[in-house]
C-alpha cells in the first residue's frame, strides 16, 4: 500500500540531488552531482520525503498532484548567497563611462558609484524601496532562486539601514522567495563623515549594529529563515583590515554572523582577520594569494565568487575559482546582484560565466549555487540539495541534461518552481 504526500514529481530525465549530508562539498567531491535517471521526488508537508528511481519513489508513494517531468531536469532551487537587491535608481550612466574606460575606484572616490545609490536610496520611500525590489525578486525567483540574501549597505545612517532592514522585511514577508538578511552598514563612508572615516566606524560599532539586531531580534520574521549576517567592505577607498574588524566584532557581540567583501581590488589581509572570526563566508576573492586560498582550505566558511561583477565591469579578469576548488575549499558562486557592479538576475548564466572563464565543470557550478551557497547563509543543513527531510525547494528545468543548466545562456529554461511544497509553474 502506497504511502500519500502532497506532490509527486517523476519520469526526471535526470534528477540531480547535490547531496551532501556532511556540510558543505569541498575539493574532488565538488565534481558530484548525484544524477539518478528516471528519478522521482515525493514532498509532503513542504518537505522532501522520499529522493530515488520512478519506479521505487512511484511504488511507494502516491499523491493527488503529479508532475511528469520526462524529457527535463530535477534540480535544487538555486541559492544566491550575495545580493544587494533593494536600492533605488539605476547606474546605466556610470556603466557607460566605465565603458569608456574609468575605473570603478575613480567612480566612487568622485563621489559616484555606491554613494550615487545611497543618495538615491536614502530618498526613496520604504514603499517604493520594496515595489522595485519586489520585481527583481520575481525575476529571480523565475530563474530558479528560491533562497537569496539581501544585503542593506545603501542606507549608511541609522535611520537609512533601518529602512533598508524593514524593506528586506517586507520582501521575506510577502515574497515566497525566502530571504536572508545582512547588515552591510560598512559598505562605504558617507559622505557626513568624509573627513572622520573611524567615527563612521564608531556610529556602526555603537548604533547601527546595536539597534538593526535589537530590531531583528523583535520585529523580524526573517530571522526564522536564518540568522542576520553582519558583512564589511574591507577594500582600498572603503574600510581598512582595523576597521572590518571592529565591525565585525561588534556584529558578533550581537549575535550577527561575519561575512566579508574581501580581495575585489587590493588583497589587505582581509581574509586572514576574517576567518580569525569565525566568518561564514569571504566573497570575491578576485586577487586572494595562495596562503590566503590555503587558509580558506582550512576553515568552515564558504569561499564565494562573483564572475558576473568582471563580467559587467568589462574585465577578464577573474578570480581564480579553479585554484580555490583545488586547494580544498568550499566554494559558492552568486549573482552579487546591484545596480553598480553586477545588474544580474540568472544564476544559470552566474554558471555559465563560472565554467567558460573560471574553468569549472558544470557539475562544480550547480553545487557552488546550491548546496554550498546554501552554508554560504547559515541554512545548508535545511536548504540547498534534494535530501529527504530537507525543505522541498525544487526546480523541474526544460533541458535534458544538467549541464545546460551552464551551457545554454540567453534563455531561462525554468518550467516549475517549487518552494516549501508549493508549485509555481512557467512553461
Ligand atoms: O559587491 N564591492 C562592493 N559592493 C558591491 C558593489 C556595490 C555597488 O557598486 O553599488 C559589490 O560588488
Ligand atoms: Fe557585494
Amino acid at each position: 500500500m502506497a504511502c500519500r504526500c502532497d506532490l509527486l514529481i517523476h519520469s526526471a530525465t535526470q534528477l540531480v540531488t547535490c547531496a551532501s549530508p556532511g556540510g558543505p562539498k569541498r575539493g574532488p567531491a565538488m565534481r558530484e552531482v548525484g544524477v539518478t535517471e528516471n528519478g522521482a521526488l515525493a514532498i509532503a508537508d513542504g518537505l522532501i520525503v522520499a529522493v530515488g528511481a520512478s519506479d521505487d519513489v512511484r511504488a511507494a508513494f502516491d499523491a493527488p498532484r503529479q508532475i511528469n517531468a520526462g524529457g527535463k531536469v530535477v534540480c535544487p532551487g538555486f541559492v544566491d548567497p550575495h545580493t544587494h537587491l533593494v536600492y533605488a535608481g539605476d547606474r546605466a550612466g556610470e556603466w557607460e563611462m566605465k565603458l569608456r574606460g574609468t575605473p570603478y575606484l575613480d567612480i566612487l572616490a568622485a563621489g559616484g558609484g555606491i554613494l550615487s545609490t545611497m543618495r538615491a536610496t536614502r530618498q526613496a520611500t520604504l514603499d517604493w524601496l520594496v515595489e522595485q525590489a519586489r520585481e527583481r525578486l520575481e525575476v529571480m525567483f523565475r530563474n530558479g532562486v528560491t533562497t537569496c540574501e539581501i544585503k542593506t549597505g545603501y542606507g549608511l545612517s541609522v535611520e537609512a539601514e533601518l529602512k533598508m532592514l524593514q524593506a528586506i522585511e517586507r520582501l521575506a514577508c510577502t515574497h515566497p522567495c525566502a530571504v536572508t538578511t545582512t547588515l552591510l552598514a560598512a559598505h562605504a563612508v558617507p559622505p557626513e563623515f568624509e573627513s572622520d572615516p573611524d567615527g563612521y566606524v564608531d556610529l556602526v560599532v555603537e548604533e547601527i549594529i546595536p539597534q538593526a539586531a535589537t530590531w531583528f531580534a523583535h520585529d523580524a520574521r526573517a530571522a526564522r529563515v536564518a540568522p542576520m549576517a553582519c558583512d564589511v567592505f574591507c577594500e582600498a577607498n572603503a574600510f581598512t583590515v582595523e576597521q572590518s574588524r571592529r565591525v565585525l566584532m561588534a556584529g558578533r557581540r550581537h549575535g550577527l554572523a561575519p561575512k566579508i567583501h574581501a580581495d575585489q581590488f587590493s588583497s589587505l589581509g582581509g581574509v586572514a582577520m576574517a576567518l580569525e572570526l569565525g566568518a561564514i563566508s569571504c566573497d570575491h576573492l578576485d586577487v586572494t594569494t595562495a596562503e590566503d586560498r590555503a587558509r580558506l582550505a582550512q576553515s568552515s566558511a564558504i569561499a564565494t565568487v562573483l564572475p558576473a561583477v568582471n563580467f559587467h565591469l568589462g574585465s577578464t579578469q577573474f578570480a581564480d575559482a579553479r585554484a580555490l576548488i583545488d586547494a580544498g575549499c568550499a566554494l559558492a558562486l552568486s549573482t552579487d546582484h546591484n545596480p553598480g557592479s553586477a545588474p544580474c538576475f540568472s544564476l544559470m548564466l552566474v554558471m555559465g560565466l563560472a565554467c567558460r572563464y573560471q574553468k569549472l565543470t558544470p557539475a562544480e557550478a550547480l553545487n557552488a549555487c546550491t548546496i554550498n551557497a546554501a552554508h554560504a547563509l547559515g541554512v545548508g543543513d535545511v536548504l540547498g540539495s534534494l535530501e529527504a527531510g530537507k525543505q522541498a525547494d525544487v526546480l523541474v528545468v526544460d533541458v535534458p541534461d544538467y549541464r545546460h543548466l551552464a551551457y545554454q545562456f540567453g534563455v531561462n529554461p525554468v518550467a516549475r518552481v517549487i518552494k516549501h511544497g508549493v508549485e509555481y509553474a512557467y512553461r
